[in-house]
């Protein structure tokens, strides 16, 4: 694995997340990547990881006590307070993240002309045919679906990071 920094100039890369409420999916997503990141020495890669929802329902709250649970049995810490997207964001992150196809029309609709974020679903670092490339709503569900989320996250992240180190991540 290389060490080499992504860009030429040395700068790390920010990242982020987004779901529609930034409760379940999306603060899940913030936890796994920043815990994946440490646990394969990459904190040199990466600057900032946040996350955000498309919409403001739950602005303010921490996240949902299920994602809570999920990260904690699978050993990783979760903080997070919820906040809608801001134009800013676009500018701000290398990467956003989409969890859903409806999260990234979304974004892309709302992404500001000559912006730098490249706006991506989160499932295009896929490579396991038995997991499904969209991070399906967990919220309305059951326990189950907060696990298969986790399970998701944590392969995505580790593709992503992978890729990164390997520098074929532009
Ligand atoms: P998230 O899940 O987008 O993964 O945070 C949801 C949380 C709340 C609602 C919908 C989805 N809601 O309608 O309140």
């Amino acid at each position: 694995m290389t060490k080499e920094p992504l860009y030429s100039d040395g700068s790390r890369i920010s990242v982020a997340f987004c779901c529609l409420g930034n409760i379940c999916r999306s603060p899940m997503a913030e936890a796994v990547m920043r815990h994946a990141t440490n646990e394969m020495k990459m904190l040199h890669l990466i600057d900032e990881i946040d996350s955000f929802g498309t919409s403001g329902f739950h602005a303010g709250d921490g996240p949902d006590r299920r994602t809570v649970q999920t990260c904690r049995a699978n050993g990783v810490p979760v903080n997070h307070v919820s906040r809608q997207v801001r134009l800013s964001d676009f500018e701000k992150f290398d990467y956003i993240f989409a969890m859903d196809r409806e999260n990234l029309e979304d974004l892309k609709y709302m992404q500001p002309r000559g912006s730098k974020a490249k706006i991506m679903l989160f499932g295009d670092y896929c490579e396991d045919p038995k997991l499904d490339r969209i991070v399906s709503d967990p919220y309305y569900g059951g326990p189950d679906g907060f696990q298969r989320s986790f399970r998701q996250l944590d392969h995505f992240a580790r593709t992503f990071l992978k890729k990164l180190a390997a520098g074929t991540e532009q």
